[in-house]
């Protein structure tokens, strides 16, 4: 078996390889500028997109990224597999490598899935979000788009507000600012933040003055409801009052913090309308970074660099 190259978490890679794909991102990010949106690289390539769980920005980003470095693609999402009738993430799996793909990016509700194809599957895995567990290519875009602005990640406070315990974003963003040096805080309701969450490197409040207090940059998450068997919070309402940010709010931080959000967008819940599209939102330039970051990793994957 030749010796593949994965991307499950960002928890097991180190600051110099994190810096290196977003040096690489940079790179790559070059060839979306260009009329000719195209490079032959992973030309004879076959790359699957599995997503199991509803995507927007991550499916069609993987799908761009690929294209754009001339690989092959194939888009499986699971209401149109034969998960619905009965078949297992492992067989389906086993299926897809039948064709010999040389990488398959994952999407699936359950924290270690990608690891678990890793394991059994002889191609590539890109985890591209496991239940609550990690999203490392969005971890990676988010370093990027703050790193464009700020030109450094190290000692800039970030603030990463809402449903913590919940939500793979949260912890990629934590584990992968933290390794380069960032001073993160999260926040949110006390149902919403796991006990021991400082153990990755951040501190926690449950107060959203003290996280927003001269902030550099602060992200915001939505109420990850599909992974919820209860409400956490007694309504939206009160929700947006205590947790969300407003213009007001972001007065709080420092004048030229950023505004960050991985989409969805609850709009009224988690974020004024006026912040999400008001001039220190970065909103749309995270989405356009996801697409030089997944051919970084796809590139990277394929044995590409270093
Ligand atoms: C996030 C996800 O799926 O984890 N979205 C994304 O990938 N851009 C965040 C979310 O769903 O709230």
């Amino acid at each position: 078996m030749r010796t593949r190259r994965h991307l499950l978490e960002l928890a097991s890679l180190d600051a110099a390889t994190i810096g290196q794909l977003l040096d690489l991102a940079e790179t790559f990010g070059d060839i979306s500028r260009r009329p000719i949106k195209k490079v032959p690289t992973l030309r004879g390539r076959t790359v699957v997109n599995l997503f199991m769980e509803p995507s927007t920005r991550t499916r069609t980003s993987f799908e761009l990224a690929a294209k754009r470095l001339s690989a092959d693609t194939l888009n499986i999402s699971g209401g149109s597999s034969s998960v619905v009738k009965g078949e297992t993430l492992l067989d389906t799996a086993r299926n897809i490598a039948a064709y010999a793909p040389d990488i398959i990016v994952l999407r699936h509700q359950d924290a270690g899935a990608p690891h678990l194809l890793a394991r059994h599957i002889e191609a590539s895995i890109v985890n591209a979000g496991d239940g609550a567990h990690e999203h490392p290519t969005q971890g990676l875009l988010d370093l990027l788009s703050i790193r464009q602005h700020k030109k450094r990640i190290e000692g800039l406070r970030v603030a990463i507000i809402g449903d913590i315990a919940h939500s793979r974003v949260a912890r990629s963003g934590i584990v992968g600012l933290s390794k380069l040096g960032a001073d993160v805080i999260v926040c949110g309701p006390p149902t919403m933040i796991p006990p021991g969450v400082e153990a990755l490197g951040c501190a926690a409040t449950f107060d959203r003055a003290e996280a927003l207090d001269g902030a550099d940059v602060v992200m915001m998450l939505r109420i990850q409801k599909e992974r919820l068997e209860e409400e956490l919070f007694p309504s939206d309402r009160e929700y947006a009052r205590a947790y969300g940010l407003d213009p007001d709010g972001l007065r709080r931080a420092k004048p030229d913090c950023l505004v960050m959000h991985p989409g969805p967008i609850n709009r009224g819940v988690e974020l004024d309308p006026r912040v999400a599209d008001g001039p220190q939102s970065i909103i749309l330039e995270q989405v356009h970074n996801g697409i030089a970051v997944r051919m970084a990793v796809l590139y990277h994957c394929a044995g590409g660099a270093g």
